[in-house]
């Protein structure tokens, strides 16, 4: 049986997420600000960033598949859903549940980059570090881990687990 390591709970999430949409909130003061979640991932963690934010925002969706092992992103990376809202000389904030080598970040940051939007800034509630191999700069991490499998609150270990309320390591 795998085995479920807690490492954050619904109250330590909370908190981090307010700590972060307060910087947000603060920092896009009387802008324009499209958040785009990427699914399936971040789905749970950008439903509570906006309801902690305090300014106006736009939400749109991407979803990208990548073909790899169950526990690493190939890089072999393919949009399966486009953005809907049009970002053209927007600022938008990217939504992502963990960054892990960055290679879905940066690819979806080039994709986006194709429609000029103003500003492109990142959001992520993980920043795993161990596997980096793209030069990205995460502006928001809301929490920082080395290394290992997580699920929990969004991120799924083939598609299970996201509904649990708190962050764990799973030991295989
Ligand atoms: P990257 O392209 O290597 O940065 O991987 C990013 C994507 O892989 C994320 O959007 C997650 O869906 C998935 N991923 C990477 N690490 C984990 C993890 O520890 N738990 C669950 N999903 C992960
Ligand atoms: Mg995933």
């Amino acid at each position: 049986m795998p085995e479920l390591i807690p490492i954050l709970n619904k109250n330590d999430i909370d908190h981090m997420v307010a700590r972060v949409a307060r910087r947000i909130s603060s920092d896009y003061q009387d802008r324009e600000l499209i958040l785009i979640g990427i699914l399936k991932g971040a789905f749970v963690f950008l439903s509570d960033l906006v309801r902690h934010l305090t300014i106006p925002v736009k939400v749109d969706f991407i979803r990208v598949c990548s073909y790899g092992s169950d526990v690493s992103s190939s890089g072999n990376i393919r949009l399966t859903k486009e953005i809907e809202i049009d970002v053209t000389n927007k600022d938008v904030l990217l939504v992502e549940d963990i960054v892990d080598t960055g290679l879905t970040l940066s690819y979806i940051v080039d994709y986006l980059k194709t429609f000029d939007p103003k500003t492109v800034k990142i959001c992520a509630l993980l920043d795993k570090h161990e596997r980096r191999s793209e030069n990205i700069k995460i502006d928001y991490a809301c929490h920082e881990v080395d290394k290992g499998f997580i699920v929990g609150y969004g991120l799924d270990y083939n598609e299970n687990y996201r509904n649990l309320a708190g962050i764990y390591h799973l030991k295989l």
